[in-house]
Order: C-alpha cells, then sequence, then structure tokens
C-alpha cells in the first residue's frame, strides 16, 4: 500500500519549529490540520477564502503546490504583510508531492 503521510514543518509565530505528519489521503485543507495539531488560527471565515487568518508563508516547496485562485490571491493582496510565498492554509490540499514542505504561520489573532 502506498504512504499517503507527509512531513511538513512549520513555524509557529514565536519561531517554534515542529514537523508534522500530514494524512493526504483525507479530505482536509492545510487550516483545518493546523488547527487541529493546536496552531492558533482563527478561521474565521470557515476556510473560504474571506478572513486571511490562515495565512501563511511557504518557506519550502512552494513550487509543489497548486496555484492560487483569483479570490485567494485577491484576499492575500489585502493583507500588508503578503508577499510572493504567502498563500492562505485553508485553500491548500496537500498532496504526496508535498512531502518536505516547510511553512510559517504569519495569520492575524484578531
Ligand atoms: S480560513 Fe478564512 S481565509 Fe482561510
Amino acid at each position: 500500500m502506498e504512504d499517503y503521510n507527509i512531513q511538513v514543518t512549520v513555524v509557529d509565530r514565536d519561531g517554534t519549529e515542529n514537523t508534522l505528519t500530514v494524512p493526504t489521503d483525507v479530505n482536509l485543507s492545510l487550516m483545518e490540520i493546523l488547527k487541529a495539531s493546536d496552531y492558533e488560527i482563527l478561521a474565521t471565515c470557515g476556510g473560504m477564502a474571506l478572513c486571511a487568518t490562515c495565512h501563511i508563508e511557504v518557506i519550502a516547496g512552494l513550487d509543489q503546490l497548486t496555484a492560487a485562485s483569483d479570490q485567494e490571491l485577491d484576499m492575500l493582496d489585502t493583507l500588508p504583510n503578503a508577499d510572493e510565498q504567502s498563500r492562505l492554509a485553508c485553500q491548500l490540499h496537500l498532496q504526496p508531492q508535498n512531502n518536505g514542505m516547510k511553512i510559517k504561520i504569519k495569520g492575524a489573532l484578531q
């Protein structure tokens, strides 16, 4: 059986770094996985790409992600601290090719 678990390194707001084992055969967004792993993410819009509180910076593995939709890009445009490595975690569903990616949590806490 193929192994659908991948490793994702997460840097928290305080610089703490942890590596998560993330299943890719479940229909969860990266935002939902981070919340389930006890990271503090408001996700006030529930994953609709409307609040940007799930903002992350992709430190490694950006090229392996699916391209952002216009709605995601529009939302990221509203953030003062977004750059070309920014994504909304609620719009990302990780696949086996995302193994080894590294992200930093940047979403606002209010
Ligand atoms: S949870 Fe609101 S934009 Fe991602």
